[in-house]
């Protein structure tokens, strides 16, 4: 049977990973996949998470089964890690996770719940959003939908389209939300901004899924949760896909959680109990190695001031590097305003080339980005920002020079 399939082609961002791999110029970038790099270009195991790893391993006795939904005190400790400790969502009892491999885990159980509950419903993602939300979340069966988000000309949110766009909804659509950090484009929404698109879903009885997946990397662990927590507390419904990749560094542990709120403990819990079969009849139980990491380390204060110290750090090198980026670019190509760059927030930003320019940075100076032009800020270092820069204005001018 397997003839009759025909070779797909490898993954936008995950193809570009085996590609600069494969490159072997000493000059070669990488601001394809997004991994936060040091200035070195290495992405290490976080100290805190090292620590915590030698405790899980000096504790551990069995590798017997956890549990479908996971890791108890993981799902505790990203509920508040999300939304804060005293939560009038979490008093309420209003509030369900389930560990999920990974982020990517997490948005397609989501899904499968939405479809569960509502088999015709659309789940609505901003235009552009990240590459792998169309498969994962469209491969559950629901329709996806655009709505317009990013606006090239000023690197901001077209937020009067938007809101314009979701005002036409009908009720009980879904509205996939970049919790912070907007993957691709960096161009996030202010804390006014959340809170009209709030009164927006609210009074349209629109339910919010929000992907979390770049807390901390973007102005802070409060700030960047400042939505997904004024959506907790205003709204009946919300679904939140959380990744720990980014934040923890623990990107091949799969460490993940879906947490769903309900507008009463009795249908939350409904919609867990749902959750918790879903996951039994795709993958029965999550990984647990990430997760108890994780668990040990919010649960220890200690761990958790280092985690956040080191946390502070990776997000203060990639803010920085956006200062630097700008004025390189501002030296090597005075024609063109980046300036955008340094306004946006979290790993990524477009560069705002075509997908020519972008073939081109890679065929000719060993840079690689996405097709869309979306670099990974964290990939670049000291020693090759102006490297880079001279690439971009080579590309931009149209040089044939490499
Ligand atoms: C990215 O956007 O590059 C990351 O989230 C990695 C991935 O799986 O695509």
């Amino acid at each position: 049977m397997f003839e009759r399939l025909d070779r797909v082609p490898d993954d936008p961002i995950l193809g570009l990973m085996a590609a600069f791999r494969a490159d072997l110029d000493p000059r070669k970038v990488d601001l394809g996949v997004g991994v936060y790099r040091n200035d070195r270009g290495e992405t290490p195991v976080l100290e805190a998470v090292r620590q915590a790893e030698r405790a899980v391993l000096q504790r551990q006795t069995s590798k017997t089964y956890v549990a479908p939904s996971g890791n108890a005190g993981f799902n505790q400790a990203i509920e508040r890690l999300v939304l804060g400790g005293s939560h009038p969502a979490l008093a309420a009892g209003r509030v369900r996770t389930i560990q999920s491999p990974g982020g990517c885990g997490a948005l397609r159980l989501g899904a499968e719940l939405i479809r569960l509950a509502r088999p015709g419903a659309t789940i609505h993602v901003s235009t552009p959003t990240w590459a792998n939300h169309v498969p994962l979340l469209g491969g559950s069966g629901l329709q996806l939908a655009r709505y317009p988000y990013y606006d090239a000309a000023t690197g901001g949110v077209s937020f009067a389209a938007m809101l314009g766009a979701l005002e036409q909804l009908p009720a009980a659509s879904v509205v996939l939300l970049h919790g912070s950090c907007h993957n691709p484009s960096g161009a996030d929404l202010s804390e006014g901004q959340w809170r009209e698109l709030c009164a927006v879903l609210s009074r349209r009885e629109l339910v919010p899924y929000v992907d979390l997946a770049y807390q901390g990397l973007g102005q802070g662990l409060e700030e960047d949760a400042y939505g997904v927590r004024l959506l907790a507390s205003e709204l009946p419904e919300l679904l939140v896909a959380v990744s720990c990749s980014k934040n923890f560094g623990l990107y091949r542990e799969r460490t993940g959680a879906l947490t769903v709120i309900g507008p009463s403990p009795a249908a939350a819990d409904a919609g867990l109990s749902q959750l918790v079969r879903i996951a039994r009849t795709l993958y029965s139980m999550p990984p647990d190695h990430g997760a108890a990491i994780v668990a040990e380390l919010l649960g220890t204060p200690e761990l958790e001031g280092a985690w956040q110290g080191e946390l502070s750090a990776m997000r203060g090198r990639i803010t920085g590097l956006r200062a630097q980026l700008v004025a390189q670019l501002r030296q090597a190509c005075p024609e063109r305003d980046f300036s955008f760059i340094e306004r946006q927030r979290g790993m990524f930003s477009f560069l705002g080339v075509s997908s020519e320019q972008v073939r081109a940075l890679r065929e000719r100076h060993h840079v690689y980005l996405t097709e869309d032009s979306r670099m990974n800020i964290a990939g670049l270092r000291d020693e090759n920002l102006a490297y880079f820069a001279a690439a971009v204005a080579q590309v931009v001018r149209g040089s044939q020079r490499s």
